[in-house]
């Protein structure tokens, strides 16, 4: 079995077919290779950046390393090449699925009246991978246990929509992310076997499309480093339901400018903290850590933030 490919220009109810049967989908022609050549332009000088800065080297997660040796990752990337970026966010199909998996009609009373308001989305992170030869495999998972929603039974709820966007060839060989179709279907608890996994191969400018509930991670790359298309790039682009935050945007409403001189336990509480599940991280760490004004100004004025977590979550 191998995921579906259709072009971007589609038609979205073919789309959606897929996508509701097997958990994911490759759009073909997502993007053209030069808006890719600039990205890979923009962002490559910031993964041998994160690789010196050693940030990923203790990122674990319920007590693996997340990120496999050589599958390096530079989150931000929106913000590294906002043009760029721009371009790839306004793809009309990317537009299509995340308005179709990221919005539902909720229903609820006020007084004597039975209302109702559609949510929305927006992105929930946005990052680059660069996997080279020797990355092994990583763990098979389903993206949207950050948000920590009721998993069973299986109630067809995506909180999140993955997006990768190809800006190399993705091959088996290198390394291409596999997916496991129609495990979003799957009780929460049920084990994926690698052998159920495919992988999404993909020509640069393809996209991968999964739900947050669909089981999936990265290839193992097995090419010999420097021959030619061993280096895999991709480019996160996802989508999550835009109730998923708190109510008041309280890094505007209480800039910290205004409050860079409450305890950590406030500051955690306004929203600068990542949480056990990862969410809330600047670059994989702590905010108090790695939001540098901020981790600066407390670490001159003499503020213990110690006991935040560096670079791991789950310790
Ligand atoms: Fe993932």
């Amino acid at each position: 079995m191998s995921l579906v490919t259709l072009p971007a220009d589609a038609d979205f109810a073919e789309i959606r077919e897929v996508i509701d049967r097997d958990g994911g989908i490759i759009i073909s022609n997502f993007a053209s290779e030069e808006l890719m050549d600039q990205m890979n332009d923009a962002i490559d000088p910031y993964f041998d950046a994160v690789v010196a800065s050693g940030v990923m080297d203790e990122y674990v997660r319920d007590g693996v390393n997340f990120f496999p040796k050589n599958n390096v990752h530079v989150y931000g990337t929106f913000g590294k090449a906002p043009e760029v970026a721009s371009k790839l966010l306004e793809t009309p199909v990317h537009k299509q699925i995340m308005d179709h998996y990221l919005n539902d009609e909720y229903k609820f009373v006020v007084g004597e009246d039975i209302h109702s308001h559609n949510s929305g989305w927006g992105l929930l992170l946005t990052n680059a991978m660069r996997v080279s030869p020797g990355s092994i495999p990583q763990q098979l998972h389903r993206d949207q246990v950050v948000h920590c929603v009721p998993q069973t039974p299986f109630s067809g709820y995506a909180t999140q929509m993955g997006c990768l966007i190809a800006g190399s060839d993705s091959t088996e060989a290198n390394g291409a992310t596999r997916v496991v179709p129609g495990s979003h279907k799957w009780e929460w608890d049920r084990r994926p076997k690698p052998e159920e996994s495919v992988p999404a191969a993909m020509k640069k400018g393809s996209a991968l499309f999964w739900l947050g509930q669909t089981v999936h991670g990265s290839g193992q790359n097995h090419m010999e480093p420097g021959s030619p298309n061993s280096v895999r790039k991709l480019y996160g682009m996802f989508g999550v339901r835009d109730y998923l935050r708190q109510e008041e945007n309280l890094f505007l409403a209480s800039p910290w400018e205004t409050v860079k001189d409450c305890s950590t336990y406030a500051l955690t509480k306004l929203g600068y903290v990542k949480t056990a599940s990862g969410v809330g991280m600047v670059d994989l760490g702590h905010p108090l850590r790695w939001f540098k004004p901020l981790a600066h100004y407390r670490q001159q004025a003499g503020y213990d933030d110690s006991d935040i977590p560096e670079n791991v979550v789950n310790k």
